[in-house]
């Protein structure tokens, strides 16, 4: 194989980020209308979300019509590449929908089910975090500076973020949570895929959520390891398939985090 261009592939994902941003924002702080989907939790969709997959999923079939797609709203396209693009039109629509701006637009490339390239755009605040096997970056605002997740910091020391306590539906996995939030100095909730980029960029030591799809992760995957960081899926499964997915500045805090939960 080729290698690949990461920096092409980057600016094609960057616009994507653009054109579903455009389609995207006109529904937001609209109170419009709701769709909810079918599942356990209350789970939100809007025009919103349905657009702004329309318009990537559009583009990747001008420009690469042999990669596949695998997106939130519209499933699955196979593609004949081996490369597949992983689409999360708004990710936190729950927070979307109540008006704040820590929503995000997730944008994936796999190779043969790897992640290899991802994208975390928030066109409201102006962040945009990426990254790639060459490393990872955000850009704010027009200002781009490459990221880098925080090591030397012991659990008891460790920022924790993730969505929701109540997302941890299982007995079993609120267990590990509450052991593992127990021996950590801060644990910050609402996040959505927000909290993966800030520790990305080394402002807090762990983001981790339960039962999330592959397209909740596998762009995120790319910017955590970019950055230094490191993941797992604590039950033992491929954390680019989703799951319950862990990710923490350095190898050592994982390992710390993966044996307080195990208990
Ligand atoms: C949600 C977010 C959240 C995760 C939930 C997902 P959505 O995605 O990824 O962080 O904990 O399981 O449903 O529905 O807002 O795209
Ligand atoms: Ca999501
Ligand atoms: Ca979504």
């Amino acid at each position: 194989m080729r290698t690949p261009d990461w920096q092409d592939l980057t600016r094609f994902a960057i616009a994507l980020a653009g054109a579903s941003a455009l389609e995207i924002l006109p529904w937001f702080r609209r109170n419009a209308k709701i769709g909810l989907k079918a599942g356990p939790v209350w789970d939100p969709v809007t025009e919103g979300d349905r657009a702004g997959e329309r318009v990537m999923r559009k583009m990747i079939e001008e420009h690469y019509p042999d990669h596949g797609i695998n997106g939130e709203e519209y499933g699955i396209r196979e593609g004949r590449s081996g490369y597949t693009w992983i689409l999360d039109p708004i990710d936190g629509t729950r927070s979307f929908v109540c008006g704040m701006p820590t929503w995000a637009t997730l944008i994936g490339l796999n190779f043969e089910g790897k992640p290899m390239l991802g994208l975390m755009n928030q066109p409201v605040v102006g962040d945009m975090f990426y990254g790639s096997p060459e490393g990872a970056w955000l850009d704010h605002r027009g200002a781009s500076q490459s990221i880098r997740a925080r090591t030397g910091v012991a659990l008891s020391a460790a920022a924790i973020g993730t969505t929701a306590p109540e997302l941890y539906r299982e007995g079993r996995e609120r267990e590990c949570f509450e052991r593992l939030r127990k021996k950590a100095q801060l644990t910050r909730y609402g996040g959505d895929a927000y909290f993966f980029a800030v520790m990305a960029a080394g402002h807090i030591d762990i983001a981790m959520d339960a039962g999330l799809q592959a397209y909740d992760i596998a762009p995120l995957l790319p910017i955590v390891t970019g950055a230094g960081g490191v993941y797992a899926e604590w039950t033992g499964g491929d954390a680019a398939e989703g799951g319950n997915v862990i990710t923490a500045g350095s190898q050592a805090l994982l390992d710390e985090a993966l044996s307080v939960m195990r208990g």
